[in-house]
């Protein structure tokens, strides 16, 4: 067996080099950090529901036309994914108060916001992911302006396509924090939607109770961290508890 060449790793993930040209592996990992890895856990099988969360996510995106680096998943912790140059932006979309902006701004956490508010932080962990302006992105050129226009759009679409679907399986979409990518095919370049999208990723509250259900859990010692996850997956139908516990199931995206 050979051992496979990692090309990158991050707090939760890492990435192989791909079986395919223009491919890579993008392996989840248990461990968790918080605010920028001064706060760190193992937490046993929490890469397992990610890799599932995220491909249910990325496969739904796909069928309602946001295109997105995942192509198919390779097993319990891998997945094989478009090789991009990740744009250096964290694109967060908030819908609620919550996190960073209750203290920066003195709003009150729960707080409905009246319109989406998009945000962007630039990737960059020495600095602390700093937010940053269009004005700053355009200046420093991290993304050219037809790069932000299609990023926006993108952000908006998947936030009001993932409020639907959480609502559904009565979550509700308090945040979340995306990055995209430019995938080179040929002479064409595309933005396309890259990274993952999962508990980790996203401030998702149970309607009716409140009760987080994502990171924060973590972040703020309140225990239960992969239960919550396993509840996210179990109510997206990716999770099935069975009498000897819990199993996952295969679920379908819709045609492809
Ligand atoms: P924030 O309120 O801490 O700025 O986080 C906004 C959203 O972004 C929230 O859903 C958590 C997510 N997030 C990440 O995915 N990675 C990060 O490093 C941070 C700080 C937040």
């Amino acid at each position: 067996m050979t051992r496979k060449r990692i090309i990158y790793e991050g707090k939760a993930k890492i990435l192989y080099e791909g079986s395919e040209p223009g491919t890579l592996i993008q392996y989840f990992k248990d461990d968790a950090t918080a605010f920028n890895a001064e706060k760190k856990a193992v937490l046993d099988g929490k890469g397992v529901i990610n890799n599932r969360i995220s491909e249910f996510m990325m496969k739904r995106l796909d069928a309602v036309g946001i295109p997105n680096h995942f192509i198919r998943r390779l097993n319990m912790r891998e997945q094989l994914i478009k090789k991009v140059d990740i744009i250096p932006l964290e694109v967060i979309v908030r819908n609620v108060a919550a996190g960073s902006l209750t203290k920066r701004l003195g709003v009150e956490e729960g707080t409905a916001l009246p319109r989406a508010l998009v945000e962007f932080s630039l990737k960059n962990d020495e600095l602390g992911d700093p937010v940053v302006s269009e004005e700053h992105i355009a200046c420093f050129n991290w993304a050219t302006p037809q790069e932000m226009d299609e990023i926006i759009s993108y952000a908006l679409r998947i936030n009001d396509f993932m409020c639907g679907l959480f609502a559904a399986v009565n979550i509700r979409l308090i945040d979340f924090k995306i990055e995209f990518g430019r995938h080179f095919d040929g002479d064409l370049q595309r933005t396309i939607l890259a990274d993952e999208i999962s508990p980790d990723s996203c401030r998702l509250w149970d309607f009716d109770t409140n009760e987080k259900l994502d990171k924060d859990r973590f972040r703020r010692d309140l225990g239960g961290v992969t239960e919550a996850y396993s509840e996210v997956a179990r109510r997206l139908g990716i999770l099935k508890t069975s009498a000897s516990g819990a199993e996952i199931v295969d679920f379908q995206a819709g045609p492809k």
